[in-house]
């Protein structure tokens, strides 16, 4: 089995991993991977984001299955054009992708089709919008880009005059570009956030474990969006009769109007879930896995990965299929990112990586090679550390311990990940 993995973050190093953990003795090519993967795969110099570079290596290689990790390859059509030269690839097609790929087109679907998610409004002029704030939504509202933002794009306002600030900025000053030409003006909603993961065929779900992002930069859930500082799982509120209800009142009917649309979403949707009093709601859709959710979680599983992926990849139902089987206790993933992070991040730094024992699993997300080999500093977050122990505080406790063992300068690190299951279960 032969396999080109795209991207080269920390949720491609935790992808690598799983890919090469299967029975099935896996071959990986990653394009371009990291310093990381290329302990579990060879690497290769191509445009991930050009569809037509993509098919000629994996045609060049020929490959099995490839496995797309970030939104940009989808969002540029990789997999609808790998399709067409009839090479199995796992990720949904580019009109499916405007699952996250067009925030507007995707609320106006979710409306359409009664899937529970906060109400809003779509906005080209900033005065409409801004008119929308003063007299049918108030504060706090959230204003978000339509487009795709790299995580920035979501701008939780807790006055008026903040909002109509986001207004300006996404609609008139352009600063997502594009992905600013329309903004949403949507209901705050209050509750706890979810991850909730399932691979798709079109038609059903293979649901994973729920897990919790940190999208602040400091502790306390203080400071700028990131990426994602950190994550965990299980989630103990995600219960399987939750994941039961996403499924029926979230997933199902989000695939139904996607087929109906005629854009089939095959590939691994992410719903980013608010628990709200009156049930769970969606706050956005995804088109892939999350990271740094995916470094949390694939470590936990002790079932296929490849088995549902390679089915959905080739176009067979995955309905009688066996659900996901986890190991017990908890994983905790801590991301250690550069200093100046979000903003302007401070790369090209020398980093001492010590060596861990089998439970926790440190994943590269911005690292480097340099010219004499050393590893080096590249990207705002720079690794993953996971720890897997058999109780939460055990593996909290483990993944910050081995967090703070890795040295480089300006490393900055939240100590706090799963702080509200901590004072969820003690
Ligand atoms: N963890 C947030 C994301 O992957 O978009």
């Amino acid at each position: 089995m032969k396999i080109l993995l795209l991207g080269s973050g920390g949720r491609e190093h935790a992808l690598a991993d799983a890919l090469t953990r299967e029975n099935t003795p896996v071959e990986l090519i990653a394009a371009p991977g990291n310093p990381g993967i290329a302990e579990l795969a060879r690497l290769v110099r191509v445009n991930a984001n050009d569809p037509r570079e993509v098919a000629a290596l994996a045609e060049a290689e020929q490959v099995t299955l490839v496995v797309v990790g970030p939104e940009a390859p989808l969002a540029a059509g990789v997999v609808d054009h790998l399709q067409q030269r009839g090479i199995p690839a796992f990720g949904p097609t580019m009109g499916a992708a405007t699952v996250e790929t067009s925030k507007a087109d995707t609320k106006a679907l979710m409306m359409a089709a009664g899937i529970p998610t906060a109400h809003a409004e779509t906005h080209r002029r900033a005065r409409e919008a801004k008119e929308a704030v003063r007299s049918r939504f108030g504060a706090p509202v959230v204003i978000k880009a339509s487009g795709l933002a790299a995580g920035k794009g979501v701008i939780v306002c807790q006055t008026e005059a903040e909002a109509f600030d986001a207004i300006d900025r996404i609609l008139d000053d352009r600063v997502f570009g594009e992905a600013g030409a329309e903004c949403l003006v949507e209901a705050f909603m209050t509750g706890e956030e979810l991850s909730l993961f399932a691979i798709a065929d079109g038609h059903d779900v293979l649901p994973m474990i729920g897990a919790q992002d940190h999208k602040r930069l400091l502790e306390g859930d203080e400071g700028p969006n990131t990426g994602g500082m950190g994550a965990y799982t299980p989630v103990s509120f995600s219960t399987p009769s939750l994941v039961d209800d996403v499924t029926e009142r979230i997933f199902l009917p989000t695939l139904h109007a996607l087929r109906k649309r005629g854009t089939p979403f095959t590939g691994l949707l992410y719903a980013g879930l608010m628990l709200t009093p009156e049930g769970p709601k969606v706050v956005e859709f995804n088109c892939r896995f999350g990271d740094p959710e995916t470094q949390a979680i694939l470590p936990m599983l002790t079932s296929s990965l490849l088995d549902p992926i390679l089915a959905v990849s080739r176009g067979a139902r995955i309905g009688g299929m066996a659900p996901f089987r986890w190991r017990s206790g908890a994983s905790v993933t801590t991301v250690v990112a550069s200093g100046g992070y979000p903003d302007a991040p401070k790369t090209g730094f020398p980093v001492h990586l010590p060596s861990f024992s089998d439970s926790v699993r440190v994943f590269h997300a911005g690292t480097k090679r340099g010219d004499n080999g050393d590893l080096l500093t590249s990207g705002g977050r720079v690794f993953a550390v996971t720890a897997l122990a058999d109780s939460f505080a055990e593996a909290q406790q483990a993944s910050r311990d081995a967090a703070s063992r890795i040295e480089f300068e300006g490393a900055v690190y939240r100590r706090d990940i799963g702080w509200r299951e901590a004072s969820r279960v003690g």
